[in-house]
């Protein structure tokens, strides 16, 4: 098998549309991923990516951005602020856990302290598995046999009485019990309610409900992390250019979207060919051979982003054709579901800054600068060594509301 390494942006964008390539950056994490979106093909993918789709609703993601996004954010942050500070790595995830659970569909009966502890440390595991096949150690196996007892200790606590519950709706309402509207807006609704086309078996049930947890927090937590280091240290180093910070309303989001340029979640996306291909530069591909579709290297084209593309800098002028945040969020038939929930749409000339959809992690980022967040010059950060991709491990932060940069 030869493996096919592709740079260039426009390559990349030709691989990832190209219908006989299929999804194997997740061959090494089967035991969680097999049957989840994310590495389905073809038709089986087309069709649950439609049932699934209906959740991702600009009003859904509105409505939460303007009214729970504030409570929760308040409520979370409230003791780290008593506390002076804490670790931006907990804080993430103490955020996102509720945003992604809510999404995905997966109850919290007893909304307690200890319940919400129980999933975290739950998602903590499953986030061992997509890094699976980038891992650096020697001996994966008990990793992955974490992963196992994580997955049934889930099923057992959150899938099953979770899905009991919405088939429970879903007769209710077939009986004229209930109206359509009183059905939760949520992945797993969308999933019973797609049976009779779908045929998902629990397993794969299960499997999906853990990817949604990951794809919505992981990637969200991360992406928060790298952000709020960049802008800090940019902030530090360009003390005039970060007026802008409250001078522009959309400004922290054309920060998060440079962030998140720089820090793809997975510097590579990667596929397998079922049948032989061309790529753009006309390298041909044999049937079995893999692409490896390098976005952090198409991420920072001189070409496109400029001089010193490595560089975080959030005035930089963007040629007219890529994103702001290059291939981060991935294109063609896999590419991010959660976009817009994650990370807003780009504000148009003339936004009203009021009615703007400004995405998670720039509205958690501006929270954590309203509320005067630095480094804790005491503590130094940690990076995960244990994996190919780059991310924060540990970062402590401290509250300092005095000299809030927003
Ligand atoms: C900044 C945060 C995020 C980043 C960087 C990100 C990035 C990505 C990327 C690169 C892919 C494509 C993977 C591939 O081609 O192999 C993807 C797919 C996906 N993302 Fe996100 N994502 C983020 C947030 C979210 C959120 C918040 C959700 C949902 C709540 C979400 C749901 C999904 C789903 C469902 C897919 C699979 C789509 C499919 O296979 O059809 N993502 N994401």
């Amino acid at each position: 098998m030869t493996v096919h390494t592709v740079t260039d942006h426009e390559g990349c964008i030709h691989a990832l549309r190209q219908p006989d390539l299929r999804q194997s950056l997740y061959d090494a994490a089967a035991l969680m991923m097999e049957h989840v979106l994310v590495n389905l093909h073809g038709e089986a993918h087309r069709q649950r990516r439609t049932v699934e789709s209906s959740v991702f609703r600009k009003d859904v993601f509105l409505a939460y951005e303007k009214s729970i996004l504030p409570r929760t954010l308040d409520e979370t942050l409230a003791p780290y602020e008593a506390a002076g500070g804490g670790d931006l790595v907990d804080i993430g995830y103490r955020i996102m856990m509720n945003l992604t659970v809510d999404f995905a569909g997966i109850d919290r009966p007893l909304r307690t302290a200890e319940e919400t502890g129980e999933l975290l440390a739950l998602l903590k595991d499953f986030s061992l598995a997509p890094a699976l096949g980038q891992s650096l150690e020697a001996d994966v196996e008990p990793r992955k046999q974490r992963i196992r007892d994580a997955m049934a200790r889930f099923d057992e606590r959150f899938l099953k009485p979770s899905l009991s519950r919405r088939r429970a709706l879903l007769a209710d309402h077939a009986a004229g019990r209930i109206a359509r509207e009183a059905l939760p807006s949520d992945v797993l609704m969308a999933l019973v309610m797609g049976q009779d086309r779908l045929q998902m078996t629990e397993p794969q049930l299960v499997q999906e409900g853990i990817f949604y947890m990951l794809a919505g927090a992981h990637t969200t937590i991360h992406s928060l992390t790298h952000a709020v280091h960049e802008i800090l240290e940019w902030a530090a180093a360009n003390p005039g250019d970060a007026a802008e910070l409250r001078a522009n309303p959309f400004f922290v989001q054309r920060c998060v979207y440079e962030s998140v340029r720089l820090h793809p979640s997975s510097p590579v996306a990667k596929r397998r060919a079922l049948a032989e291909l061309t790529l753009a530069d006309g390298a041909v591909v044999a049937a079995g051979d893999e692409v490896v579709v390098d976005l952090r290297t198409a991420n920072r084209s001189e070409a496109l982003f400029g001089p010193a593309p490595d560089r975080f800098d959030p005035h930089r002028p963007i040629a007219k054709g890529p994103l702001p945040y290059g291939l981060s969020m991935g294109h063609g038939m896999h590419a991010c579901l959660g976009r817009n929930l994650a990370i807003g749409v780009e504000p148009k000339p003339g936004a009203d800054p009021a009615l703007h959809q400004y995405g998670v992690v720039p509205l958690i980022v501006a929270a954590l600068l309203k509320r005067g967040i630095t480094r804790d010059p005491a503590d130094t950060p940690t990076k995960d060594e244990t994996i190919t991709r780059i991310t924060w491990s540990r970062y402590p932060v401290r509250f300092r509301p005095e000299t809030a940069l927003l």
